[in-house]
């Protein structure tokens, strides 16, 4: 599909639940109702499937925590079953990974997102208001070692884990992993704190030789460093605002289904998906017509549901 803009829309998150087993300094609290009205498998495939038709290549499990949903593993194992769609994968704050990595690799997921902003486990009890950081840890290894494909998430917010940059880029020093900063929006809680640029973390590299490389089509932008066995990359939506390449949609935790993150603005699909596929349709050609050009966060425009509503 074509937006207004000329922008290919070929990827759509989906936003399975708007819980989360953490609170996130950045994320939780904020307006999303409590007792959000999740989408049922069924409604989500229908969504999917119908988006597929119309070209949506690739979905992205998020939340909330999507794996406290039990049905996640068999939900990803459907969505690969779809005419169309190349890809699913998951974002996951990690706790619950050890438990399911066996089930989602037997589903055929292409990959997991993991969010993990510090490698201190008391900055993480303070970021995050739980002492996980083990189980996130375990979660990626068994991930690993079943040979799904695991890129770290880190959010980095001046003068609470700032001083985590330096340990973290060792960690991509020397294992080989792949690490992408993602700079701050001004979304939910997130307003709070001010976020730190991908350019203020390459200058923490000194005069360490860069490689760019190119991964998935996504905004990231990847290097490798000289003498580093990871990668490191950077997803800068503020200094380096990316909109004019999105390519997405996002189906919210409620059923709304949003062209941009940035605004609350959103189609609510249940009656659609209660008429029927063509209606359904209609309504993603509608989201995909309306889209906006981009953000306008540079001029204090923020979206009041948080981001475990709209689908991190
Ligand atoms: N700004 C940038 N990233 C955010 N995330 C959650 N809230 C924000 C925000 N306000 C990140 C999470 C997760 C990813 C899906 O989105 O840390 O890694
Ligand atoms: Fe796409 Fe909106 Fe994000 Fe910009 S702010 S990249 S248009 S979703």
């Amino acid at each position: 599909m074509k937006d207004s803009y000329g922008r290919t829309i070929d990827y759509m998150r989906v936003s399975v639940t708007n819980k989360c087993n953490l609170r996130c300094l950045y994320c939780m609290p904020g307006s999303c109702s409590d007792s959000c009205d999740m989408l049922s498998v069924e409604d989500i495939l229908t969504v999917c499937s119908c988006a597929a038709e119309l070209g949506i290549r690739h979905i992205k499990l998020t939340g909330g925590e999507p794996l406290l949903r039990r049905d996640c593993a068999e939900l990803v194992y459907e969505l690969k079953r779809i005419n169309g769609i190349r890809t699913v994968t998951l974002t996951t704050n990690g706790i619950l990974l050890k438990k399911y990595a066996d089930k989602l690799f037997d589903s055929g997921i292409d990959g997991i997102n993991v969010s993990l902003d510090t490698l201190d486990r008391e900055k993480y009890k303070y970021i995050t208001g739980a002492d996980e950081l083990y189980s996130v840890i375990d979660g990626i290894q068994r991930a690993e070692e079943r040979g799904i494909f695991v890129k770290i998430n880190s959010v980095i917010m001046r003068g609470i884990n700032e001083d985590d940059i330096s340990s973290i880029l060792l960690f991509v020093k020397h294992r080989p992993v792949v690490v992408r900063f993602i700079e701050l929006m001004p979304v939910g809680e997130g307003s709070k704190y001010i976020g730190v640029s991908g350019a203020d973390i390459l200058e923490k590299l000194g005069n360490a030789k860069l490689y760019t490389k190119r991964i998935g089509s996504g905004p990231a932008v990847y290097y490798n460093v000289e003498g580093y066995r990871g990668i490191i990359g950077f997803i800068d939506p503020m200094s380096n605002k990316f909109c004019h390449k999105c390519s997405r949609l996002r189906l919210d935790c409620e059923g709304r289904l949003r062209s941009c993150l940035a605004y609350d603005d959103g189609f609510d699909m249940l009656p659609a998906i209660k008429t029927g596929r063509e209606a359904v349709k209609d309504v993603i050609k509608k989201a995909v017509a309306e889209k906006p050009l981009g953000h306008c966060f540079e001029k204090g425009v923020a979206p009041k549901d948080g981001m475990y509503c709209i689908g991190g």
